[in-house]
């Protein structure tokens, strides 16, 4: 327990980390972050060419980082993943569960979707980070130390919005899915949060957002701090929830948006039926 906050309290020196899909964006900041701050990181991406980039990277700032191939959607896959970072790292302090998006389906309404859409998006948001927390929650349970989740969720998961139900509805059960852990596993010393990303610009969303300069001047204006957040600000927020100056913080859900969504301003890409 802490008992009186020093700068050593916001590092994660030692701590061994998986961080989902570390390859590229927001997954690469978290790695950043983390290997920064001491921690020896597990890449579990499942593109070979990102993942290796991202621990070569952090080998040549003198860090230590492992890449384990993983495909998150797969559970024989993520216990494979488990096993590998076991083998290497000897334990598993922090998780972050942060592979997610809208697996290339755009803003749609509810008829222009279709059940292959909803399983895709399902599997990718919801199975997944259930599948991994699983695995890791029963591993830090065994090793009796403690741990700390943080699970990447959206401001789409926060409220309701148009043209968004699929992607938004599995954000919003990630959300209640960290809440509901933190119930479960605070006892075993596990805290458990979610960090909900506003527009950071990433390569998913600058190839989802391409062709829409309109919706991305509209989210900048109505963003009280006037522009789009980058990975490293989300990879702020995680690193603090996973550090020991967070350790009585649990199943909480921490807004990183530029102040945008408590304003109820959330702009979202106009539907058209010959572009979908
Ligand atoms: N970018 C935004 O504006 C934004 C906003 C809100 C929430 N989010 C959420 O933040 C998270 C990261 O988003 P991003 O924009 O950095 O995404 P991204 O697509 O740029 O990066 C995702 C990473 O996950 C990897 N990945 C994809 N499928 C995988 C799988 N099955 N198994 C293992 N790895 C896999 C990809 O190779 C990639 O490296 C997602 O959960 C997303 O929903 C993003």
């Amino acid at each position: 327990m802490i008992t009186m906050i020093t700068p050593e309290a916001y590092l994660l020196t030692g701590k061994k980390a998986i961080v989902t899909g570390g390859g590229q964006g927001i997954g690469k900041g978290i790695v950043e972050a983390l290997t920064n701050l001491g921690a020896h990181v597990a890449v579990a991406e499942i593109n070979n060419e990102t993942r290796e980039q991202v621990i070569a990277e952090a080998k040549a700032r003198g860090q230590k980082a492992m890449g384990v191939s993983v495909d998150v959607r797969s559970k024989a896959s993520v216990d494979a993943m488990v096993q590998t970072v076991l083998k290497e790292f000897g334990q598993i302090d922090l998780l972050v569960n942060n592979v997610g998006g809208t697996t290339g389906v755009g803003p749609r309404p509810l008829h222009a979707t279709t059940e292959a859409q909803w399983e895709s998006i399902y599997v990718m948001n919801a199975k997944s980070v259930y599948l991994v927390t699983r695995a890791v929650a029963d591993q830090m349970i065994k090793q009796g130390k403690g741990g700390a989740i943080v699970s990447i969720a959206s401001i789409g998961g926060m409220w309701g919005h148009e043209n968004l139900a699929l992607y938004g509805s599995m954000k919003a059960a990630l959300i209640n899915f960290s809440q509901s852990l933190n119930g479960e596993l605070g006892r075993y010393g596990i805290r458990v949060n979610s960090v909900s990303p506003g527009s950071i610009i990433t390569p998913l969303s600058s190839r989802s957002n391409a062709g829409r300069p309109d919706y991305i001047d509209e989210t900048i204006r109505m963003t009280p701090l006037g522009r789009k957040g980058i990975p490293a600000n989300i990879a702020g927020a995680v690193a603090f929830l996973l550090s020991p100056a967070a350790e009585f913080i649990s199943g909480q859900n921490i807004l990183v948006d530029g102040g945008r969504g408590f304003l109820g301003r959330c702009p979202v890409p106009a539907y058209s039926e010959a572009s979908s």
